[in-house]
């Protein structure tokens, strides 16, 4: 039986491990999106992890609405990341970087111009800008004339990672911004051929996908999608219909692995949707990374029923970063301190000095 400690691959990224490190934002990159110094200590401390998938990138100045996150469609971008890359590649590592267009959460005061998602809507809640804290704004649909420069925009980006040295790329499709908006009918009420059946909402997400696998081959192209529950005002009423044929594009594509965020009645979000992950691994033969709530125990049993080849970790791999040692000698997490997750730009509170074991 498989277990979290066994080398798996991603394609051609052969990792030490199963256990990955899951996409935190930490918003420690400039205004302008350049990632800074203080951010390849952070990952070469988790280096262990089989795999890392970077904070998520933004891939235009229209995608990235986050305070201090970083972007990758230019080149001082591009630079940025070279030494980070390096660090964590110096210590043995693996690092993919996630593609990221925030669609709806995004906002004017950071991006310099109004939101865009499928159709006109506003997402729930509050986003920090560079002004304060403020109401999500009505975002704007994509007219059909945008969308194929949006999609040149994910295979650039794509492109960039790679010239950084990234090992490859994770496309964002989770979590209530752009691409799942367009998944989800909840969001996307769209009456052109992005919008209605399952087909045409999958469709954005698959002309993504195969741009970006185009641009930089299939093989080094991962997805991440969060299928059941609502995160960020965003869900779908009937996910099964539209992620078992969005896991078959997928598969079709010849992308080398899948993560599934899956929420439960207990979780951070809570949700009374199913899990699909059992479904959705039927319709998926490369690698499937399953995250959220695995701890020790979970984790392991997971691995070796075969419902997942890796596990991700988010919440644990920011308060400790010897988290691969910490699941092989049992060793106790330390709890994360939410009150450092964002301590400001070149803050190293909460993000550098949590300690590792003895
Ligand atoms: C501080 C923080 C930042 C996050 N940033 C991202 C992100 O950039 N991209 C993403 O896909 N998910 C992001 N997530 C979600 C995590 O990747 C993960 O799905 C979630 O924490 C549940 O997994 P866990 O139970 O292992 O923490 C973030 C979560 C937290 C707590």
């Amino acid at each position: 039986m498989p277990t979290l400690f066994d080398p798996i691959d991603y394609g051609p990224i052969h990792a030490a491990n199963r256990i990955v490190m899951a996409p935190l934002t930490r918003a420690k990159a400039t205004r302008e999106g350049v990632p800074t110094a203080i951010m390849a200590e952070y990952y070469a401390q988790r280096a262990t992890a089989g795999l890392i998938i970077s904070e998520a990138t933004g891939i235009s100045r229209q995608g990235l609405g986050w305070v201090n996150a970083p972007g990758i469609w230019n080149d001082e971008q591009v630079e940025g990341w070279k030494p980070i890359v390096k660090t964590v590649h110096d210590k043995g590592g693996k690092i993919v970087c996630q593609l990221w267009h925030m669609g709806r959460m995004a906002h004017s005061v950071n991006t310099g111009e109004q939101p865009v998602a499928p159709s006109p809507s506003t997402a729930p809640g509050h986003i920090r800008t560079y002004d304060g804290l403020r109401d999500y704004e009505e975002a704007r649909a994509l007219r059909l004339d945008e969308i194929p420069g949006i999609i040149a925009a994910y295979a650039t980006a794509a492109r960039n990672a790679i010239k950084a040295g990234f090992d490859g790329i994770q496309i964002h499709g989770a979590n209530g911004y752009l691409l799942h908006e367009f998944l989800s009918d909840g969001t996307n009420h769209r009456t052109d051929q992005y919008g209605g059946s399952p087909e045409n909402r999958i469709r954005l997400l698959s002309e993504v996908v195969e741009a970006v696998c185009q641009a930089i081959g299939a093989e080094r192209v991962g997805v991440r999608l969060s299928p059941n529950g609502m995160i960020q005002g965003t869900m779908d009423s009937r996910p099964e219909a539209v992620y078992v044929p969005a896991v078959q594009m997928l598969q079709n594509l010849g992308i080398a692995w899948l993560e599934l965020r899956e929420l439960t009645q207990t979780s951070e979000p809570p949700t009374d949707q199913l899990r699909l992950s059992p479904e959705l691994r039927m319709f998926f033969h490369h690698t499937m990374v399953l995250n959220q709530d695995y701890r020790h125990g979970n984790a392991e049993d997971a691995v070796a029923s075969g419902m997942a080849d890796a596990i991700s970790f988010g919440r644990p791999f920011i308060s400790n970063p010897d988290l691969v040692r910490r699941l092989k000698e049992n060793i106790p997490f330390q709890p994360v301190d939410t009150a450092t997750l964002y301590s400001g730009e070149q803050n190293i509170q909460g993000y550098l000095d949590y300690p590792f074991a003895p």
